[in-house]
C-alpha cells in the first residue's frame, strides 16, 4: 500500500473504492469480506439500471483478483435487487462476475435471520447469501476455530477399528453453509423488557450493518493472525472490529465520511471495552410459548379454532 502512503497495519480510508483499489499492492490481501450496495436506493447509493450497476463490478472483480494473495479469499454478501416487484437475487449475477475474473466458488452460504419486512405480494425474505470464493486451490481454511457444538456428541462408531469410540470431533461439528446469525435481538428484548423497541446490542443508524459475528466466522476460518483483511465497502466498521478482535491487519474503504467517523468511534469503544458485541456462537433465543406475545390473542382464538 505504498502508493496510498499506508504505514499502519490498520487503516480506514475515506473515498471511492473503485478508484482507491488500484493503489493496493498486488497479492497482499488474505481476505476480502464485504457487502456492497445492492442498488436498491438506500441513503448511500444512487439507483441505476441493473446492467449498469453490475458493469462496474466486472472490472472491480478483476482488480480484486490481482490484489488477493495466492491462498486468499473473497466473502461477498448480497441480497435481492427488486425492480417493478420482480426479484433479482444478486448472487446469481455476482457468481458469473467473480467466476469470469478467475475466482473459484467454495460455498454459497445462506445467512438466515428471523425478522424483516412482511411482504404482501410474495413470501417475506428471510435470508441473504455470502458467496465464498478462493483465488486458488491451495487456500487457507481453518475449520476448528468455527466449529459449533455437535447435536449428538455422545454418538459412537458401531463398527470397524473405532467401534465403541466417540465418532464425532471433541471440538464440535462443521457449522455448515446455513448460518443462523441474528440480525436483531428483537425477540429477547421484547419479551424481557416489554415495549422496548427493536434492538441488537450492536445496532447503529447504518441501515445495513453486518453482525460482527458473521465477519468473525469468515475471518477465523479463512485467515491467520497478522493476515490482511480488506473491506471495500466498510460502512460503520464491523469488519474492522472483527479483525481487531482476532489480531488481523485491516484496510477499509468507505465513501461516507460520517460512517468513517462512526467506525472510528466504535473502534475506540471496542478498545476501551465499552462496545456491546453479541458473543460468537451465542444461541439464538427460542420462545418457550409461555411469553405473553407468543400466545394467540383472545380476540383471535375463535378464528383459530
Ligand atoms: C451494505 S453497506 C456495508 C455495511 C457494512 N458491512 C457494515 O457492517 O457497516 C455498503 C457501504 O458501502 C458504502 N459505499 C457505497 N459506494 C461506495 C464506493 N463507491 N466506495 C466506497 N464505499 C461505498 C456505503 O456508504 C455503505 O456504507
Amino acid at each position: 500500500m505504498k502508493n496510498l502512503g499506508y504505514t499502519d497495519d490498520f487503516l480506514l480510508k475515506q473515498g471511492n473504492t473503485f478508484n482507491l483499489i488500484k493503489d493496493i499492492d498486488d497479492n497482499s490481501i488474505q481476505l476480502i469480506v464485504t457487502s456492497p450496495p445492492y442498488n436498491i436506493g438506500k441513503v448511500y447509493e444512487k439507483r441505476q439500471k441493473l446492467a449498469e450497476y453490475l458493469k462496474a463490478y466486472a472490472d472491480f472483480a478483476k482488480e480484486l483478483y490481482k490484489k488477493i494473495a495466492e491462498r486468499g479469499h473473497v466473502c461477498w454478501e448480497v441480497g435481492n435487487y427488486v425492480e417493478d416487484g420482480e426479484a433479482y437475487p444478486l448472487d446469481i449475477f455476482f457468481y458469473n462476475i467473480f467466476k469470469d475474473a478467475g475466482f473459484k466458488l467454495r460455498n454459497r452460504i445462506i445467512w438466515h435471520f428471523e425478522h424483516g419486512l412482511h411482504a404482501s405480494k410474495r413470501l417475506s425474505g428471510r435470508y441473504e447469501t455470502i458467496l465464498w470464493f478462493s483465488k486458488s486451490d491451495n487456500y487457507t481454511f481453518n475449520l476448528d476455530p468455527i466449529r459449533v457444538p455437535s447435536k449428538y456428541p455422545g454418538k459412537r462408531s458401531f463398527k470397524g477399528a473405532n467401534k465403541g469410540l466417540p465418532s464425532g470431533n471433541p471440538l464440535g461439528k462443521n457449522p455448515s453453509d446455513f448460518w443462523k446469525i441474528i440480525e436483531s435481538d428483537w425477540d429477547k428484548e421484547i419479551w424481557e423488557i416489554p415495549n422496548v423497541k427493536a434492538n441488537h446490542p450492536e445496532k447503529t443508524i447504518h441501515p445495513c450493518q453486518f453482525p460482527i459475528e458473521l465477519v468473525q466466522r469468515c475471518i477465523l476460518a479463512l485467515t491467520n493472525e497478522n493476515d490482511l483483511v480488506f473491506d471495500p465497502f466498510m460502512g460503520i466498521g464491523s469488519s474492522a472490529i472483527a479483525s481487531l478482535m482476532h489480531q488481523r491487519r485491516f484496510l477499509g474503504f468507505e465513501l461516507d465520511k460520517d460512517y468513517i467517523k462512526m467506525s472510528q468511534d466504535r473502534i475506540q469503544k471496542f478498545q476501551n471495552g465499552l462496545l456491546k458485541i453479541r458473543p460468537l456462537g451465542k444461541p439464538v433465543y427460542q420462545p418457550t410459548g409461555r411469553e405473553k406475545v407468543s400466545q394467540v390473542p383472545t380476540e383471535w382464538s375463535k378464528l383459530c379454532e
